[in-house]
């Protein structure tokens, strides 16, 4: 081992202790490090708990980050969260000052392959490409959606044959950007898939969360609405699940999907109990275009007994946020009014976090793709 490295790693030692490959501060040392006001590394620390370095070996690329794609929430670590949260609250910074380019993805090929209609999801990935310096191209796949199966795998081989660095992929069925992963040698963006997972939908909620709320761990979040069908929900579950907070889900028994007695959180049918207390709730669209039948007796009734209105709110703390991922039906899931008042809905805060937090996802995983590209050291 290098002198350097004894000695780096000599200090790391003093505060932090090695678990499973990644230093893990030690809490005393944080505590004490976090009453300085300007040691942000330790503030950092001391709200969520993260450690502050991973182990660099050469093959590994940044530091708390080891994935080569981000298809879910569902593999990543907490820590690795952590480390797109705190890159992305940066971009979300350089973002509101003058100079809002940086040059991360420079030399980079983004593609955007969108297989079901969107329009802030695909601008934002399309944005924060080209602040990043990314050659960026939109792909409108949505009139070729209907082929599926081989089809979906012959497009990824023929766009891999035109050596893109990454792949911005939606698709209406769920596992199917999974499957194109397999099939090229580029870092792939899950942007949503059926009603699986939509990980960067999830973390730019938990952006938003951590900047309102000041941390991401036991909060009272309500996620409200058409659970069954929403990857949108999955996501924020898993990932907020991972951070150790208490979720509630509240909707009719027709939408909350089956198995959900497993996953760890407490279910509601009354807006009233459900969101008693709650510091963040989080509304969700019904999903038209993935019911197969009747789910709910009119709409009508639906904003009757769920759509979020002052009265509803009021149930919950009284410094709690509105949240929504957009597209919104105002009058069928919450209230227009409430949805544009500032002091409670962060709904705008949501789509300025989207472009940090895509910034922050493709830097990391363009650190890991170069990474692993860079010409292996030879022995002797
Ligand atoms: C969400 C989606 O596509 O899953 N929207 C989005 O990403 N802007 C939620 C929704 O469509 O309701």
């Amino acid at each position: 081992m290098k002198i350097q490295s004894l000695i780096h790693g000599a200090k790391l030692g003093l505060l932090a202790t090695e678990v499973n490959g990644y230093w893990v501060a030690r809490n005393a040392v944080i505590r004490r490090m976090a009453s300085d006001p300007t040691n942000a590394t330790a503030q950092t620390l001391a709200r969520g708990g993260a450690p502050a370095y991973k182990r660099r070996s050469q093959s590994e690329g940044s530091m708390t980050f080891r994935q080569n794609h981000l298809l879910g929430i569902e593999p990543l670590h907490p820590e690795e969260i952590t480390t797109i949260l705190d890159l992305a609250d940066r971009y979300a910074e350089m973002e509101r000052g003058t100079q809002k380019h940086g040059d991360a993805l420079t030399g980079l090929t983004q593609i955007n392959m969108f297989f079901e209609a969107s329009t802030r999801t695909q601008a934002s990935f399309e944005i924060a490409g080209k602040r990043l310096g990314a050659d960026v191209m939109n792909m409108a796949m949505a009139a070729s959606s209907l082929k599926k199966g081989e089809t979906l795998i012959d497009t990824a081989l023929t766009l891999n044959a035109m050596h893109p660095d990454l792949l911005v992929v939606r698709h209406p069925h769920s596992g199917a950007v999974n499957l194109l992963a397999d099939k090229v040698n580029c870092a792939v963006l899950n942007a949503g898939d059926g009603r699986h997972e939509h990980p960067t939908q999830a973390l730019l909620d938990a952006l938003t969360i951590r900047r309102a709320k000041g941390r991401l761990h036991r909060l009272n979040i309500a996620i409200c609405g058409d659970i069954a069908h929403s990857r949108v929900a999955r996501s924020n579950i898993l990932l907020l699940g991972k951070l150790e907070n208490r979720i509630r889900l509240i909707g009719p028994p027709t939408l909350m999907p089956s198995g959900v007695a497993d996953w760890g959180v407490e279910v509601y049918d009354d807006m009233d109990a459900g969101l008693a207390g709650c510091d963040v709730v989080m509304m969700l669209r019904l999903q038209k275009e993935r019911m197969d039948g009747a789910f709910i007796p009119s709409e009508r009734e639906y904003y009757h007994r769920f759509g979020l209105d002052a009265e509803k709110l009021s149930a919950a703390k009284d410094d709690a946020i509105v949240m929504h991922p957009g597209p919104m039906n105002r009058g069928v899931e919450i209230d227009g009014t409430l949805a544009d008042d500032i002091n409670r809905s962060v709904i705008q805060e949501q789509v300025e976090m989207g472009v940090a937090v895509r910034m922050a996802a493709m830097d990391l995983l363009a650190q890991n793709l170069r990474a692993a590209r860079e010409p292996q050291g030879v022995m002797v």
